[in-house]
């Protein structure tokens, strides 16, 4: 059995401070990476940020820094939130570090090489905030304004010459890639949505900008800065230390087994990654994830909405692990969720100080008492006691199924039950008083 996991996070834009849907991703790919390495793999669990593009460099603008000078602050608070969430990464991958500029580099020579980019011209549709390019067809008109229909963010027509990536070419390789690997994209219904639109035909795609600078240069033509998208994808091997092919890092843990993403850049992951692996001839990831909408009260988070709700403002008043908790049980993970304050101290309430809380504390409340924090040996154990251990021990096969699939909720949903029988048992067993009857037992 493979016993390698090497599972990642997006790399943020740092183009303003994190939010809670930024927390979410980063939070459910801790909870994998931790899993599997309780299960005794060995993990490689990347997060990171993503500096380059069109988008950043106008977010520096607006507040008159430099780019890099603007990505090294933000990035910073990145950083900084993935240690107050306590995340287990083994590294932390910034597109501005020369570790990543290579690898990029290194990717599109071989793209070059291959025949799979030619010089051409785009006239079409670009979103900045998305770093997306949209066909006609996607693009709708509200208040006057042309607004992508899959992301409702305002689209600019952009005219320039630009490289473009034979994509089109690759839609049968692609729509056969899924065929034959059912579960690469999940959950079901996502990897519906990228089939259809696979189906439904690829245009070659422009993968390099002219009109700015802030980016990786073409490497044969320093006119063009690479498509923000190529750039960033390519962190999941440069992390690896790609292209060096003798490097354990990227010998033992590519392919990724895990790429966990939300859903609104799912076509990227889904079709444009392995779609450029493929024609690099590297083997691609095992899986993308693609899970919901963080809702504040029913609403999609917005700065204009005011509803953003601050990951480290709750983190100060709650703490790290009842958040990490609340989110991973609230949202049925794969699906949007709606989250609010009022709904986390019930959570808390309810699962966390009654139900897991309440056990730990009897059963530690006990065992001081009796036996000094040490854990008896097992000795005969009755009808009750050979139950409860079976909920647990038959289970094993299940839960890593679940896990395996992510599926957070079924998972959730067993511990809960788990801890319920568990509080049942201590109740019925009454060992306070089995502790005057076997007292040479236990002690
Ligand atoms: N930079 C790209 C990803 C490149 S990966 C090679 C990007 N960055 S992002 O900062 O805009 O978003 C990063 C992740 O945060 C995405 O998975 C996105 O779905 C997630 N979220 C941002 N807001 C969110 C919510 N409100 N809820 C849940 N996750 C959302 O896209």
């Amino acid at each position: 059995m493979d016993k390698n996991f090497y599972i990642t996070t997006p790399i943020y834009y740092p183009s303003a401070k994190p939010h809670m849907g930024h927390a979410y991703s980063s939070i459910a790919a801790d909870f994998f990476a931790r899993f599997k390495r309780l299960q005794g793999f060995n993990v490689f669990f990347l997060t990171g940020t993503d500096e380059h593009g069109q988008k950043i460099q106008r977010a520096a603008k607006e507040n008159n820094k430099e780019p890099q000078v603007f990505c090294d602050e933000i990035s910073k608070t990145f950083f900084n939130l993935s240690k107050t969430l306590n995340l287990s990464n083994d590294d932390f991958i910034r597109t501005t570090e020369k570790r990543h500029k290579s690898a990029v580099t290194h990717l599109w020579n071989i793209l070059e090489k291959k025949n799979e980019i030619y010089l051409s011209k785009y006239s079409g549709w670009y979103s900045v905030s998305d770093e997306a390019f949209y066909n006609d067809d996607e693009i709708e008109e509200i208040n006057g304004k042309k607004v992508s229909k899959i992301s409702g963010s305002s689209v600019e027509w952009v005219e320039e010459e630009s490289y473009f990536f034979k994509l089109s070419k690759w839609q049968d390789p692609l729509l056969k890639f899924y065929t034959e690997n059912p579960n690469f994209i999940l959950p079901e219904s996502r990897r519906n949505e990228v089939i259809s639109f696979v189906k439904s035909g690829l245009k070659d795609l422009s993968v390099s900008r002219k009109s700015f600078s802030w980016g990786i240069k073409v490497p044969s033509n320093k006119e063009h800065v690479i498509y923000v998208w190529l750039d960033a994808l390519t962190n999941y091997l440069s992390a690896l230390n790609y292209p060096s092919t003798e490097d354990p890092l990227l010998k033992n843990f590519w392919p990724a087994s895990l790429h966990l993403i939300g859903k609104d850049i799912l076509r990227f992951h889904a079709v444009y990654w392995p779609a450029f692996l493929l024609a690099a001839g590297i083997d691609p990831p095992k899986r993308v994830y693609g899970h919901g909408w963080i809702l504040s009260n029913d609403e999609k988070m917005s700065k204009s909405k005011g509803n953003i709700l601050d990951p480290i403002e709750i983190i100060g008043k709650y703490g790290i692990d009842p958040l990490r908790y609340y989110l991973l049980k609230e949202v049925s993970f794969g699906n949007d969720g709606s989250i609010s304050k009022e709904k986390l101290e019930s959570c808390i309430n309810s699962d966390l100080a009654n139900n897991y809380g309440n056990l730990c504390q009897r059963v530690i409340a006990f065992n001081e008492k009796n036996l000094n924090l040490k854990v008896p040996e097992s000795y005969n154990f009755n009808e009750e006691d050979k139950k409860i251990l079976q909920i647990f021990s038959s289970k094993y096969n299940q839960i890593i199924e679940f896990i395996d699939h992510q599926d957070i909720n079924n998972y959730i949903n067993f511990i809960q039950d788990g801890l319920f029988s568990a509080n049942k048992y201590f109740n019925d067993q009454e060992p306070w008083n089995k502790k005057k009857i076997k007292t040479g037992l236990i002690q």
